[in-house]
């Protein structure tokens, strides 16, 4: 299968992007451009390896610093485990590989967040080493090249993409051609309106000739997404707020947010009261509420959100075991969820 890789890393060298992750070898640079990419697109990605690249330039100072800074950094992205697990991989390198990155898959695989895609696009783009990536763009291209039907998501569907990767990866530039094959999945071959008029592909891909590259790649299982429903209360005193951080093992692990109640569908303003007088004990006398927002829709990977968010304006301090005071111009200090930094961005006035 020589061809196919020629022609494809032909069609690279004229097409590719120029990218920061490309331009180096340094493992630990291509590792955070990886975990990033799998979180976002190139275009989104990049201002946040610059800034992970310029806040933590070597995996010393990332293991070392808070989570919280690495948190910070992160938001936006979503997923958050994504950027506790390389604050943790980095802690696993400094700790027990003697600070130095793994430079074979294997030991990369042992990585925390580090999975068979990840490892073997480290593998090749730092160490020229023969494994090829398989990803989302990797499934595309080869169902519709070659007219696989055999669900991505299946076990068996796994295998037979995986060895047909290998099989067509160039061993003697296993970087380059990897960077191909997504770069085309990315740039050419993309999920909906595919250039298939230009493609250099257009007589041997067999989903084209077909006419069946709107069928292709399969997917069987959709997860089953849960719904949720978040009652936001953003208590006023003079000069700021109370937030707690979401400690337990859930969504947003480490973020920070309003008191939240989670209920079985959105609260009404007489049972926002009766939660107010039973869990914070305020009297009703002593607080004005204020529904501000309409529910607001959250989606997760597997979990859709409503939320809405109430104003509670209180004059005397809460006595709370979890919320924490923080000052109004304090509230970028902490790493929030992006529903909550949206609230706060779009509702400037409730500072007033
Ligand atoms: N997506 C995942 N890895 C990538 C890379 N190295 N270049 C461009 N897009 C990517």
């Amino acid at each position: 299968m020589d061809g196919w890789s020629a022609q494809l890393t032909h069609w690279y060298e004229i097409n590719k992007r120029d990218l920061p992750w490309r331009q180096t070898r340094n493992p630990y640079f291509i590792w955070l451009s990886e975990i990033i990419l799998q979180q976002t697109r190139v275009v989104q990605g990049l201002p946040y390896y610059e800034r992970f690249v310029r806040e933590f330039p070597t995996i010393q100072d990332l293991a070392s610093s808070p989570l919280e800074q690495v948190l910070n950094c992160w938001q936006g992205l979503g997923y958050y485990s994504r950027a506790r697990n390389l604050h943790l991989a980095a802690q696993q390198v400094v700790q027990s590989m003697q600070g130095k990155f793994p430079e074979n898959y294997h030991d990369i695989l042992k990585l925390k967040g580090v999975g068979p895609y990840t490892a073997a696009a480290i593998a090749s783009f730092a160490f020229d080493l023969p494994h090829a990536v398989v990803d989302g763009n990797v499934y595309r291209v080869l169902s519709r090249h070659f007219g696989i039907h055999e669900p991505v998501d299946s076990v068996s569907g796994q295998r037979l993409y995986a060895e047909l990767a290998r099989r067509l990866l160039n061993t003697a530039q296993p970087a380059q051609h990897n960077q191909a094959i997504m770069e085309f999945g990315a740039m050419q071959c993309t999920p909906v309106k595919p250039q298939c008029d230009i493609c250099i592909f257009k007589t041997s891909c067999v989903a084209f000739n077909r006419n069946e590259v709107d069928l292709l790649p399969v997917k069987v299982g959709k997860v089953k997404q849960t719904e949720r429903f978040f009652n936001y209360l953003v208590f006023q005193v003079e000069g700021g707020t109370y937030l707690r951080e979401r400690i337990e093992k859930d969504i947003w692990q480490n973020l920070w947010e309003f008191a939240v109640e989670e209920s079985a569908a959105l609260l009404e303003e007489k049972e926002i009261m009766l939660l107010l007088q039973q869990k914070f004990s305020l009297s009703a006398e002593s607080l004005v509420i204020k529904r501000v927002s309409e529910p607001q829709r959250h989606i997760l990977t597997h979990q859709r959100l409503l939320a809405r968010f109430w104003l509670v304006q209180i004059f005397s301090n809460l006595q709370s075991k979890e919320l924490i005071f923080v000052p109004y111009d304090q509230l970028g200090s902490k790493p929030l969820p992006r529903l909550i930094d949206k609230f706060i961005k779009t509702h400037p006035t409730w500072l007033d």
